[in-house]
């Protein structure tokens, strides 16, 4: 994974970067020191570069990366909680600083990539959980330490993790605290690829071309059906899945899709 990166442009004291490569939105973790670990500051830099990325038309898709090679994210800060997370009271004043940026993580209309390398832990999980894909290298750690640091992991991450991996192995991450290897990983669904270190970004980047040239509708369409195929029947949005079907197979880009395939050519996608 290239470490030294040329970000356009950098939030929270050059803690969070921002590029943009060839339709391929870019945000690095900058904090290698204490391995990526998230400060509130860091936090609201995030939510900035996701939003300059989201109204960027020329960005199809995005990528989440740490940089160091020792951890994608290692958990919130804790040298922060004696004085931001030391009660309920203080702890729900935290999530809410944060809320903001991982309900647009949530709700991101552009697909997302979580490329992982190293610790991915606590909150690091959260936001891999909340990225649509997690690509990740052979030396990558994952794991939720709350119960070794008294915290209760929130209902929203925790939906994310039942949903990758079930219940059973959500209690077992959950009740140890325990850290698990790539293998294991792949091999309970929380990951979706494990690639060997020197390959990683490659293969990331691979993915994630391949994305920004397919028609960016019929990503959003399958990206907003899956939404609603997660939430529960009586909160799903039937008329967004409709809405997205119909704008998409309206599209200059199904014409120019079909005329491609006809014409033995690569097709050249618009977005509308
Ligand atoms: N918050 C604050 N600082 C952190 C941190 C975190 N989540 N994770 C790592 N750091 C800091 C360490 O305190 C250390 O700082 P120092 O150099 O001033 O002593 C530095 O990062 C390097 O960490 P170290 O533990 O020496 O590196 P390591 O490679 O041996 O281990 C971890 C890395 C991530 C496994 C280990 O630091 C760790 O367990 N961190 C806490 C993870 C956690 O509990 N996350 C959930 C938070 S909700």
């Amino acid at each position: 994974m290239p470490d030294v990166f040329q970000p356009d442009t950098s939030f929270a004291d050059g803690k969070i970067l921002k590029s943009i490569t060839d339709g391929v939105g870019v945000i690095t973790f900058n904090n290698p020191d204490k391995r990526n670990a998230m400060s509130l500051e860091m936090w609201e830099g995030f939510g900035r570069a996701l939003t300059e990325l989201r109204d960027d038309d020329a960005v199809r898709v995005v990528i989440l990366r740490g940089a160091g090679g020792k951890a994608f994210v290692s958990g919130a800060d804790i040298s922060q909680f004696e004085k931001t997370r030391h009660n309920a009271a203080a702890s729900e004043e935290y999530a809410k600083r944060s809320a903001a940026e991982r309900a647009l993580l949530a709700d991101y209309p552009k697909p997302t990539i979580a490329c992982i390398q190293g610790f991915c832990l606590g909150g690091g999980m959260q936001v891999a959980m909340l990225a649509d894909i997690r690509i990740a290298s052979h030396d990558s750690q994952f794991g939720i330490p709350a119960a070794k640091l008294g915290i209760a992991y929130g209902f929203d991450g925790l939906r994310n993790l039942v949903s990758l991996v079930g219940p059973s192995w959500a209690r077992l991450l959950m009740y140890t605290g325990m850290r698990i290897d790539a293998v294991e990983a792949l091999r309970i669904g929380l990951v979706e690829r494990v690639i060997p270190e020197g390959e990683l970004w490659g293969e990331t980047m691979a993915i994630a071309v391949a994305i920004s040239e397919n028609a960016p509708l019929a990503i959003k369409a399958a990206k907003i059906t899956i939404a609603q195929v997660l939430k529960d029947e009586s909160r799903r949005d039937m008329d967004a899945v409709r809405t997205i079907g119909t704008a998409c197979m309206d599209s200059e880009d199904f014409r120019e899709g079909r005329q491609a395939f006809m014409e033995k050519r690569k097709p050249q996608f618009r977005g509308r």
